[in-house]
């Protein structure tokens, strides 16, 4: 076993450092030299892509904040309505379905129970269903209209790591394939976003090589009772996917929030040295929202929070109000998500090794749910 782990300690680690080749195989042969997404094997017709009126994005766990991801990305790039759920909730609330509804449904594995249960249920109503898998051949990739596959490669632990990059890589490559589609005239910043695309493996690998710093930091979160997780737009979901991880790993309590509810009940928790980890938007990006979250990283700290900021290159807003900042390569703010999760990665795994905790097989977690 030792072998396979390639010499890393934890399947965990070596599926962190996978991440670049893993989200350059989901790219792969998608992407035209002429800017276009290539997904032959995405089987919908395009008229079926152009009579689509709504999106459902369906999934479990880690899976699911792909799909919060997704959500940002699709309605933006594309202007159809996208819906989010759990899929242990969507198929018992009676959704609106139609042979109009585009159903997308992710998994890792191909074989979670809800998720399966959820898409069948879709199906039954006639919805077509796009699944993103990383298992060849598994249950839910047969039983769907499509499929994309992520191509990550096997993924062992069972903490997602780069099984959950590989999920956001591919669904961008299925919103902005549906815009491609659809015609929206977003052309030059389709064109650029499919730059920024291939771009991303390097920035992954960039963020990689810079994380002692961050394992050094966990290493004091050790002992934490608690941590919290803040972030706006799509740094909300990557709050989220924070907090799933530590409580995880580390049997830590954990929570994300997006960070304007802070106001609504969250800043109670907040007491001396209670540490939050905040995803920033790039500055340049949404600047509003870039101010409102160093007002957020302000108002934590002057309730004797411990700011850990994470921030992209440059950023300098936030550095009066964080008490570590851990940087990462500038991209465009629908991309980001796929640096700012690795900081969350490398925290929990590093905490839950500094507990003396199994990183890779946790207590009570399956990698794969196939009960309901
Ligand atoms: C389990 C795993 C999680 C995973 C979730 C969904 O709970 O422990 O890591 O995110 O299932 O799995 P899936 O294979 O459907 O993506």
């Amino acid at each position: 076993a030792a072998a396979e782990k390639d010499g890393y300690d934890w399947f965990m680690l070596k599926e962190i450092a996978e991440q670049p080749h893993a989200i350059a195989d989901t790219l792969l042969g998608r992407l035209s030299d002429h800017g276009a997404i290539v997904l032959d094997e995405v089987r919908i017709s395009d008229q079926e892509v152009r009579d689509i009126d709504k999106v459902f994005v369906v999934s479990c766990g880690t899976s699911y904040h792909a799909g919060l991801i997704a959500k940002y990305a699709i309605e933006h790039w594309t202007r159809i309505p996208v819906e989010v759920e759990l899929a242990s909730e969507f198929r018992y609330r009676d959704p609106v379905l139609d042979r109009s509804t585009l159903v997308v449904v992710i998994s890792q594995s191909g074989e979670t129970m809800d998720t399966l249960m959820a898409m069948r249920h879709a199906k039954e109503q006639r919805a077509r269903v796009l699944a993103i898998c990383n298992t060849n051949g598994s249950t839910i990739p047969r039983e769907s209209d499509a499929v994309l596959y992520t191509r990550a490669g096997p993924e062992v632990a069972v903490a997602s790591t780069k099984g959950f990059l590989s999920q956001v890589v591919a669904c961008y490559l299925v919103g902005l394939f549906l815009a491609q589609v659809r015609g929206i005239k977003y052309a030059d910043e389709v064109a650029a976003i499919v730059d920024e695309l291939r771009a991303l493996p390097a920035a992954v690998e960039k963020v990689l090589s810079e994380m002692e710093p961050v394992r050094e930091l966990a290493r004091s979160l050790a002992d934490s009772p608690t941590i919290l997780f803040l972030g706006r737009h799509v740094g909300y979901p990557v709050a989220l996917e924070g907090a799933l991880k530590l409580k995880e790993l580390a049997y830590i309590h954990a929570e994300g929030f997006a960070a304007g509810e802070l106001k609504h009940g969250p800043i109670a928790l907040i007491g001396e040295g209670t540490p939050v980890v905040v995803v920033a938007p790039s500055p340049r990006g949404r600047e509003s929202v870039h101010g409102k979250v160093v007002s957020n990283i302000q108002e934590v700290r002057a309730r004797g929070a411990r700011t850990i900021v994470i921030a992209e290159e440059g950023d300098d807003d936030v550095l009066p109000y964080a008490d570590h900042v851990i940087r990462v390569p500038r991209t465009p703010t629908l991309l980001a998500p796929v640096v700012t999760t690795i900081p969350m990665q490398v925290l929990a795994c590093e905490i839950a090794d500094t507990r003396g905790l199994d990183v890779d097989q946790p207590r009570n977690l399956a990698k794969s749910v196939t009960v309901e």
